[in-house]
């Protein structure tokens, strides 16, 4: 299939569109380079044999999008564009529900407009909140706790409107539990554009020697060991669930929502120990105090995506360290360019 993936040079986007082209799909990446940089279409190509068409572009800007979907006639979107800090999203809400849910609206209309109906969302854990108990499955309720979760739902929702409003639509809902790691080559990797929130990508500033120790957000939950337990997902698996994804919609119209994780969770400090063996020394870290809007636990029941695409994450979590660290190590600055 042709496949426009917006915040297709991101994370999750490039390592999508690096097994979207191994399963022999046609790939546009469209991005508006706020947080990611144009050196992955290189490192893409690299990978794949020739770089996929890049379009440097906002889903804000429905003239541009209408521009793109008149010239190349795709048969279907993965939306991966959007923000996604969650501490930032509680500074900058109006800046949150702009760009994620104003943005997919825009791309949603563009898509109506060009007879594209068939769409991959990026969605989140986050959506789930503090959950009631875990595994978390996919019926459990959604309750953000912040202007990023919330703009999520958002979406969610308006999908799930948009099915029922028009049958013609085929959507999956990919709930993403916490992607770590990096294509086994070195050449693809997450590359955050200032300091780092999330656990791994601040661990490999640490071990690369950009920061100097990692801050334990709380060592009182009431978890095996104190820390926080998290569901890290390699996001080589990550990216194989959206060609499972894409795959399920060719033959199913409708809506479908799945979690995608390993339905394993570690904590904090098992995560840390596993990335000092991967990189061959430890990694220095002070307990401090908990994070605002942390809760204890969140790992997923991935039955529903085992069952129903056909997928399960095979990563352990020693793959993920050393997937993580080759990247960093080979590319202590990140992408530069
Ligand atoms: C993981 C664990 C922290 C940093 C968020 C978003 C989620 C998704 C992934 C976008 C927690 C602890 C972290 C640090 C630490 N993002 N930690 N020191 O909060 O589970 O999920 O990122 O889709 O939507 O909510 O990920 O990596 O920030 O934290 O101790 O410097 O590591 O307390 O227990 P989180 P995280």
């Amino acid at each position: 299939m042709k496949v426009l993936v917006t915040g297709g040079t991101g994370y999750v986007g490039s390592h999508t569109a690096v097994n979207l082209i191994e399963a022999g799909h046609d790939v546009v990446l469209w991005d508006n380079l706020s947080n990611s940089r144009a050196a992955v279409v290189e490192r893409i190509g690299a990978l794949v044999g020739t770089p996929p068409t890049f379009v440097q572009g906002d889903v804000r800007d429905a003239a541009g999008l209408d521009r793109l979907l008149e010239k190349q006639a795709f048969e279907a979107v993965i939306h991966f564009a959007g923000l996604k800090a969650v501490g930032e999203s509680a500074q900058k809400p109006l800046l949150y529900y702009e760009n994620n849910v104003q943005g997919t609206i825009t791309l949603l209309r563009a898509l109506e407009k060009a007879g594209v109906r068939t769409f991959v969302f990026s969605s989140s854990a986050t959506v789930y909140g503090d959950p009631a108990c875990v595994p978390i499955r996919e019926d459990f309720p959604r309750a953000a706790t912040n202007a990023y979760g919330r703009s999520k739902i958002m979406i969610e929702d308006m999908l799930s409107d948009l099915v029922a409003a028009d049958p013609r639509w085929r959507i999956a809902r990919l709930r993403y539990f916490n992607p770590i790691g990096a294509h086994e080559s070195g050449l693809l990797g997450e590359d955050p554009q200032d300091v780092p929130n999330n656990l791994v990508p601040y661990i490999c500033r640490v071990a690369v020697g950009r920061e100097a120790v990692l801050r334990v957000f709380g060592a009182d939950y009431e978890t095996p060991d104190g820390t926080g337990v998290r569901d890290y997902i390699h996001v080589r698996d990550l990216a194989l669930g959206h060609v499972a994804a894409l795959r399920y919609l060719q033959a199913h119209p409708g809506m479908l929502t799945v979690n995608l994780g390993t339905g394993h969770g570690y904590s904090v400090l098992e995560v840390v120990k596993a990335f000092g063996q991967a990189c061959g020394r430890p990694i220095p870290y002070e307990i401090v105090a908990r994070r605002p809007g942390d809760v204890a636990q969140c790992y997923a029941d991935v039955s529903a995506a085992r069952r129903l695409l056909g997928w399960q994450a095979v990563h352990d979590l020693d793959a993920m360290c050393g997937d993580a660290w080759r990247w960093q190590e080979r590319n202590p600055q990140g992408y530069e360019t």
